[in-house]
């Protein structure tokens, strides 16, 4: 059993303790103003949740660092400092990763996997071509839509906290899960005499290799639904997901004209009007009382802040919050919302207040202001 592959002070070869430190120092200085002291993401994306747009393998991450996002703020590094620098800073955000990395699907032809009563086991795929194989970006599982296969799953689990680790695997089709090369699950929805079993791991922090046979009965469909769980902490880590494929770009900019759209924002009325103009502007306009909720500048949309549970996060804006914002003066007891329009590089607002029509014009001000009239 190849229990163990490496510690995280030693990540496969790549870095010794004092590397980390120095890498450490280094994303403090550089990086963290874009991607968040604690990786969290900001202007740049997080460094540690399960989405990476350019690969999450030590080559990709070191390639970006290298070479940067030709057109995004995104610099290369290769310039800049020497190498052992820039893998002194790699080697700190691999040091960060938790989860599922560098995610492989394989899809194979349903037809040689037919008597649904076996157990699917790797020897199986040996001599079987594969229909697509795909490195994913979102480093969760999922089929594309209408594929009809049997998906044969490779992947890195990056552990930072060791001990007592169990999957939690819902018994639709049938699943079969290896650890460092040994079988530590199987669970067969139709045949359920033959020994299933889900064991209990002992998982040593660093890095781990996972492979997942997954099939279903019935056609086009695919609904492995699973996790790994840490037993001590309750800490569990997503096998499947959705595609995020569409998503991408994933944040709003100013642009020439002014723009008006609605986003769930955390802390901000729900109905708020984001009036994004072109200086970088964005004012939060509440249609519920005609207040500016909030405002920022230097400012953008991020629509994908939070990508392990993206669906269910808030969009968040990226910016500085401008002090005493100008407030529009409205103070009518009934405030309702007609329409609202883009009036070149205003955002123009029409609401009845009191029962009398009103236009509330906002527009921007200098680098970092706004100016609001209400007519
Ligand atoms: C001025 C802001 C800024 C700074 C400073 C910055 N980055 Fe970035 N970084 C970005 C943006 C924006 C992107 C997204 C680029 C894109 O894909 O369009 C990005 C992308 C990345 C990616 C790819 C992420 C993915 O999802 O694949 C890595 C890795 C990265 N940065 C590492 C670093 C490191 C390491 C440093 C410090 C040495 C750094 N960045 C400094 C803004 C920044």
């Amino acid at each position: 059993m190849r229990k163990l592959i490496c510690l995280i002070a030693c990540l496969a070869g790549y870095a010794h303790a004092a590397d980390l430190e120095r890498g450490q120092q280094l994303y403090a200085q550089l990086c963290f103003v874009c991607h968040g002291p604690n990786l969290e993401g900001g202007k740049g994306p997080a460094l540690k949740d399960d989405y990476w747009h350019h690969g999450s393998s030590p080559e990709a991450i070191l390639e970006i660092i290298n070479k940067g996002v030709p057109g995004s703020e995104m610099i290369g590094y290769e310039a800049v400092f020497p190498e052992a620098d820039r893998l002194a800073v790699r080697d700190y955000i691999l040091s960060q990763q938790e989860g599922l990395r560098e995610v492989m699907r394989s899809v194979y032809p349903k037809e040689f996997f037919q008597d649904t009563t076996q157990k699917l086991t790797l020897d199986q795929f040996t001599n079987v071509e594969s229909d697509s194989q795909r490195l994913l970006p979102e480093n969760v599982y999922y089929m594309d839509r209408g594929v009809d296969g049997v998906l044969r799953g490779h992947s890195k689990l990056y552990i930072r906290e060791g001990g007592e680790y169990q999957f939690n695997i819902s018994k639709i089709g049938r699943t079969t899960v290896y650890v460092n090369g040994e079988e530590v699950h199987y669970s067969n929805q139709s045949n359920k005499a033959d020994g299933q079993y889900n064991k209990k791991i002992q998982l040593e922090p660093g890095i781990h290799e996972v492979d997942i046979l997954h099939d279903e009965p019935r056609k086009h469909s695919y609904r492995l639904h699973g996790r790994l769980r840490h037993n001590k902490s309750g800490k569990q880590f997503a096998l499947n997901g959705r595609s995020l494929q569409g998503n991408v770009p994933k944040i709003i900019k100013a642009t020439p004209t002014a723009q008006i759209i609605r986003k769930w924002i955390k802390d901000i009325p729900p109905r708020s009007l984001l009036c994004l103009l072109p200086n970088q502007v964005i004012v939060a306009y509440n249609p519920v009382d005609g207040q500016i909720a909030k405002a920022w500048h230097t400012a953008e949309v991020n629509q994908t802040p939070s990508l392990p549970d993206r669906s269910a996060n808030p969009s968040q804006i990226n910016g500085e919050e401008v002090t005493n914002p100008p407030a529009t003066g409205i103070d009518s007891q009934l405030v309702q919302l007609l329409h609202y329009e883009i009036s070149g590089t205003d955002a123009v607002i029409v609401s009845k207040l009191d029962g009398i029509e009103k236009t509330v014009t906002i527009s921007p001000q200098g680098d970092n202001s706004y100016s609001v009239t209400v007519q």
